[in-house]
């Protein structure tokens, strides 16, 4: 097996490495700024019943084929559309521009994220990078329209990621990513700790838990299309992340097992983040407070945390070190998409690729572009729009909005239609003999994934503003 043993490439070290990296590749800011805010929109139980089918139906099988066709080429998710497939070979593309337009505005959101670290320590020890006397609001709007802060704060989360990434997969994104997810989780836990115990946080348990499916009667197609559209994003799917940790796997190694503790630990950790959230949100403002949309992170959050009295700081703190680190763990991985393709690239073509200079020479591109995004502020500082839209929701539409689904969409189709399932059966039996979901994996990849897609595309499509 060279290409597991390849120096230039790299390769896990260890199954809990290889698990850890590919559940903090999922665990991101998806999980921790999406999840509870669009659960707060659109009804709570309802959303968390929908998302979970999803997963079981439509996130398991798309994680079996990804990673067993990067387990199948040895390559990232350019390199094995080329190899695999004769009429979507530029399928990787698309994959590869997701990533690379995903991390130009996920890059600006983490550097928001290390602001408001920045921010509670401040307010921790009373020093003047504090929210100080200016309120949750006022906070977000003076910080997101001050460009040169807000380049700053992007520059360096972009930094950070690209260092990780020069290190390698072993040295850097399994190290760590070893130390990070556990840590990430405890302090999780915390946070989740102080928040259910808040007066009035239990009404935001009731709204995540107790079953009530009259969201369904009014907005069944909007809670389906928000939810298909979040497991996708959430999983890391269809953005070729899984194809190219895939190919970093041993012929031994049990992909259904994989496929489903990673869709389940993103999971869990996504119902944590909203039992950080959303009662908080609840004990602050009651159902209104938690229905604060994109904001509930950044503002709604923010003001529990001032409103706590004096260990409100250290909780805030704590809550957003852990979304940095969320962020980051995914960040890598979109970075090594990219960083990968151009390694296999060079590898193709018998050259020796250089790794560091490969990851450097992607982050400064994306820095490139994120710089914009970051400048723009979310629209506050009156930058040209981008065909109508402010740059991130723009760079969104087509990477979460478009890209991703129809990738997906077109993955289906091309594992149904060309490439046939028996060989991807035979993948995951090198390491799982029997494959038991095999004809649950079969019927959801044929029917249930396709119309999910379509649906996702209409829905994404018409949220935009596209259909009218
Ligand atoms: N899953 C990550 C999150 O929940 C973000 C993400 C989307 C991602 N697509 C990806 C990460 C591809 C790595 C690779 O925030």
């Amino acid at each position: 097996m060279p290409h597991n043993s390849d120096l230039q490439r790299g390769a896990f070290r260890s199954k809990f490495g290889f698990l850890m990296a590919a559940i903090g590749s999922a665990v991101g800011l998806g999980n921790i700024w999406g999840f509870p805010y669009k659960m707060g929109t659109n009804g709570g139980f309802a959303f968390l019943i929908v998302y979970l089918f999803l997963v079981a139906l439509v996130g398991f099988v798309i994680l079996i084929v990804e990673l067993s066709l990067g387990r199948t080429t040895g390559k990232g998710a350019i390199g094995s559309y080329m190899e695999l497939s004769r009429r979507f070979k530029w399928l990787g593309w698309l994959a590869f521009l997701s990533a690379f337009f995903i991390m130009t505005f996920y890059s600006v959101l983490g550097g928001y994220c290390i602001r408001y670290a920045v921010a509670n320590f401040g307010n921790l020890i009373g020093a003047s990078f504090g929210t100080g006397q200016t309120d949750a609001g006022n906070f977000f709007a003076s910080f997101i329209s001050n460009q040169s802060a807000s380049i700053i704060y992007t520059l360096v989360f972009m930094i950070i990621t690209a260092g990780i990434v020069m290190k390698g997969v072993s040295g850097g994104i399994e190290s760590f990513s070893k130390t990070a997810m556990p840590l990430l989780f405890v302090m999780l836990l915390v946070v989740v700790i102080r928040s259910v115990t808040l007066p009035g946080a239990v009404e935001g348990l009731r709204f995540m838990f107790k079953p009530n499916l009259e969201p369904f009667k009014t907005n069944f197609f909007k809670v389906l299309s928000t939810a298909s559209g979040q497991m996708f994003f959430s999983l890391s799917l269809a953005m070729g992340a899984m194809i190219t940790y895939g190919s970093y796997l041993q012929k031994t190694d049990n992909i259904v097992r994989d496929a489903v503790l990673i869709p389940a630990a993103d999971t869990f950790i996504a119902i944590l983040a909203g039992m950080a959230v959303l009662p908080a949100a609840f004990a602050l403002g009651g159902e209104g407070a938690a229905m604060a949309g994109p904001k509930l992170l950044f503002i709604t959050l923010q003001h529990v945390f001032e409103s706590m009295g004096s260990t409100g700081p250290l909780f805030g703190l704590i809550f957003y070190i852990l979304v940095i680190i969320a962020a980051l763990t995914s960040a890598i991985s979109l970075v090594e998409v990219i960083t990968a393709f151009f390694l296999d690239a060079a590898d193709a073509r018998g050259k020796k690729a250089n790794r560091k200079l490969t990851a450097a020479l992607v982050s400064l591109s994306i820095m490139l572009v994120a710089v914009v995004v970051a400048a723009d502020g979310l629209g506050s500082t009156g930058f040209p729009a981008i065909m109508g839209y402010i740059w991130l929701d723009f760079l969104d539409l087509l990477s979460e909005g478009i890209m991703m689904p129809l990738g997906a969409l077109l993955t289906a189709v091309f594992i149904s239609f060309e490439y046939g399932l028996p060989k991807i059966a035979a993948e995951v039996k090198l390491g799982n003999s029997r494959f038991a979901s095999y004809s649950f994996f079969a019927f959801s990849l044929k029917f249930v994934v396709p119309a999910v897609l379509l649906l996702v595309l209409y829905g994404q499509l018409k949220g935009f503003g596209l259909l009218g």
